[in-house]
């Protein structure tokens, strides 16, 4: 009998998590079995054996909670996407210290409109962080400048080939007169934090493009005024251009980017050129009527149009959301950008 539990109790080293908190007094119970039967040494440890391991198997069909450790154990399994991910989404609606700037009526809906984007294509909720500027939101997941650089470097860090991170951004953007003369336009774009603090794109890229290593994929998505180039990313989409007459492969800017080179494969979808504002619109489905960000809106809508059948290529995409914003007379330009080459024919999924 103490030889037994003796095994019961270095299992439970061995395994801790296979191991309910009453394993204990499981193995005792189940250890008397054989006494009840009056059998003795080999032969009662060959009976409780089996026994114990019936008993911890049913208790591990039948509980949650050690289901869920295995899942995590095993990263991901079942519906949910193979691939390691992690996401991050920032709504920011009202940005302190700036009375000029409007609050965003969208970006907290829309937030949470891409979070319910990501769990149905698979993305794992513990792996999908949001900050928002909610009444109710902890101060650790306000989007602060502070949470927004640590959080973007969660994000990315230890990543590596096979990867795949999703960025999503929703706030007030602007443009300002660059020192750096890495920028066409001689503009540097940024980003409001909700406690008023600029974040340029320079430092978006240090902190979220620039670490990835090569293999791993991040999709970006910017909703907000003078998105373009709000992640400095080499090739872009020309201003106006029409899917058709856009070239196979995104072209490289003009201005020798020297210093936005990343391994990663990043792919950004921006509301509006970097010169233009993006609009917040009101959409009526059923008797239902809310407030969204047009390109947020539109990319959720275009994105699993019955058109494409499955996952559509880049080129169909920019296509579709641009010839929508036409029809709507929406007056920004969506622009798609990335970081290495890229073949505007290739499927885009998430
Ligand atoms: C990309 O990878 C190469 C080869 O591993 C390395 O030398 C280079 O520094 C990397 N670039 C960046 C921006 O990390
Ligand atoms: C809105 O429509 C839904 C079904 O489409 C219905 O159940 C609900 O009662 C309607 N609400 C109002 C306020 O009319």
């Amino acid at each position: 009998m103490s030889m037994s539990f003796s095994l019961t109790k270095s299992l439970q080293n061995t395994f801790p998590h296979a191991f309910p908190p009453f394993a204990d007094s499981l193995s005792f119970w189940v250890l008397l079995i054989p006494q009840w039967l009056g059998l003795q040494g080999d032969m009662g440890l060959a009976l409780a054996v089996p026994v114990l391991t019936v008993l911890v198997t049913v208790y591990f069909f039948y509980s949650r909670r050690p289901r869920q450790t295995i899942w995590r154990l095993t990263k991901s399994r079942g519906p949910r996407k193979s691939a390691n991910h992690k996401a991050l989404i920032i709504g920011v609606a009202h940005v302190s210290g700036h009375r000029e700037l409007d609050d965003l009526d969208a970006a907290h809906s829309d937030a949470q409109r891409i979070f319910q984007f990501l769990l149905k294509n698979g993305w794992d909720q513990d792996r999908i962080i949001k900050l928002v500027d909610t009444r109710d939101s902890p101060s650790n997941l306000r989007p602060t400048e502070a949470n927004i650089k640590r959080s973007m470097r969660k994000l990315v860090e230890n990543a590596r080939a096979g990867d795949e991170l999703f960025l999503y951004v929703a706030t007030h953007g602007f443009q300002r007169d660059c020192k750096g003369g890495d920028e066409e336009d001689l503009k540097d774009e940024l980003i409001y934090s909700c406690d008023g603090c600029e974040i340029v794109d320079n430092t978006l890229f240090d902190i979220a493009i620039k670490p990835l290593p090569k293999g791993c994929k991040m999709t970006v998505l910017f909703d907000t005024c003078s998105a373009g180039t709000g992640m400095d990313l080499p090739y872009r989409t020309d201003r106006g251009i029409s899917e058709e007459i856009m070239p196979k492969q995104l072209p490289m800017t003009s201005v020798k980017p020297k210093m936005r080179e990343s391994n990663g494969s990043v792919v950004m979808w921006a509301s509006c050129h970097d010169g233009q504002a993006s609009l917040e619109i009101q959409v009526t489905e059923g008797n239902k009527t809310y407030k969204t960000g047009a390109f947020t809106h539109t990319f959720l809508q275009e994105f699993r149009s019955s058109e494409f059948g499955s996952d559509p290529s880049h080129r169909n995409l920019y296509g579709r959301i641009r010839n929508t914003f036409l029809e709507k007379e929406i007056p920004h330009e969506v622009q798609l950008s990335s970081s290495l080459p890229l073949n505007v024919d290739d499927r885009f999924s998430v």
